[in-house]
């Protein structure tokens, strides 16, 4: 492993004010919130905006998310805004969820990548509401990892994905949710689902009275795929670990692990279940057998198996149950099906 060239501060009140601070100077700060840690930056600075790009490898067209410290500043960032997203806030804010709305005029288009829309969250997470209410405005924020790479949800993951390119990184401990946030589009008629997270499409249909349109792989008769639709700036290649990864589905294994064997292969296995090592398992991790408790820790588990030098990590297809999407539809990232 590489040692990390900044170390993460604890996040107590003089860090979080020298963050605002650096923000304020357009400078990165990397930041926990509920879901992943976010590299934040001041989101009315485009060129603070574009050192987010350069930090992650990220194209310049993939929009950013902005946070507020509360729904009161929503109109600051859209216009447009309709009763769903009034009631979506006022439901699930702070929360894991992020509504896209149609911009002001006056957002960047370094953090739009372009788009007439503007994707809003506020987070909860008290080291990242006291920042932005220590900042003020509002903190483009994406996954603070490199671009195309596992989020991450400790602070230490941040400092050996980006080192010295963050300016400080603030410690606050494990993510609780573990995977990023669902993201609603509102900014047209009908609303729709983007990406699937702990909050569930069939919580925000209860909440708004209305269907919302759902990408392929989310309609609940469809498996799990890996060419299923992705939302606007998402590739099919993401969240990965380095090694090759597998999906396998439990009946799978024995034949999976004899070729493996056969072809002297070194492996690690990620299950919710009890599994006996056997060769060529080098490592387990058993995860829980409840998705959110699974989700917390899936990506910390395969940045564990991802720095073992193993050959390949196998990942034990959890169910395809509504509880598994937000789950699944990051597996169908990281992994390959076998
Ligand atoms: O949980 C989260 O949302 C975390 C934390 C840090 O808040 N952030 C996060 O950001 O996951 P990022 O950049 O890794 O993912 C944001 C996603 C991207 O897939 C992007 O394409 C989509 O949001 N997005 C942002 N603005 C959009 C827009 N105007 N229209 C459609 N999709 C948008
Ligand atoms: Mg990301």
């Amino acid at each position: 492993m590489k040692l990390p060239t900044r170390l993460p501060v604890l996040a107590d009140s003089a860090a979080i004010e020298q963050a605002a601070l650096l923000l304020r100077e357009g400078r990165l700060v990397a930041f926990p919130t509920e879901t992943v840690y976010g590299l934040g930056a001041d989101a009315r600075n485009p060129a603070a905006v574009q050192r987010i790009f350069a930090a992650k490898g990220r194209p310049a067209d993939h929009p950013l998310i902005v946070h507020l410290s509360n729904v009161a500043h929503l109109d600051e960032w859209a216009i447009n805004i309709p009763d769903n997203a009034i009631k979506l806030a006022a439901h699930f804010w702070p929360g894991p969820l992020a509504i896209i709305l149609n911009k002001q005029p006056t957002v960047p288009v370094e953090v739009t990548g372009g788009q007439e829309t503007v994707a809003l969250r506020v987070p909860n997470h008290p080291v990242a509401l006291q920042l932005l209410q220590a900042f003020g405005g509002g903190v483009a924020a994406p996954s603070a990892n490199r671009f195309c790479r596992i989020s991450p949800t400790q602070a230490l993951h941040v400092a050996e994905e980006l080192g010295d390119t963050v300016d400080l990184i603030l410690d606050g401990g494990a993510c609780t949710v573990g995977v990023e946030s669902t993201i609603v589009d509102l900014s047209t008629e009908r609303p729709r689902l983007l990406r699937p997270g702990h909050i569930s499409y069939l919580q925000i249909e209860a909440v708004l009275n209305t269907a919302l349109l759902l990408p392929p792989s989310l309609k609940p008769t469809h498996t799990a795929s890996a060419s299923a639709l992705r939302a606007p700036g998402m590739m099919a290649v993401h969240y990965a670990p380095s090694t090759l990864a597998l999906r396998y589905r439990a009946e799978q294994l024995p034949v999976l692990l004899r070729e493996l064997t056969a072809s002297h292969k070194k492996a690690g296995l990620l299950t919710y279940r009890e599994v006996i090592p056997e060769n060529p398992i080098a490592q387990v991790i058993q995860l829980s057998n409840h998705a959110d408790a699974y989700a917390q820790a899936l990506y910390a588990s395969l940045r564990q198996l991802d720095q073992l030098q193993l050959d390949i990590i196998l990942v034990e297809q959890p169910p395809e149950s509504e509880a598994w999407r937000a789950v699944n539809d990051r597996l169908s990232k990281a992994t390959r099906a076998y």
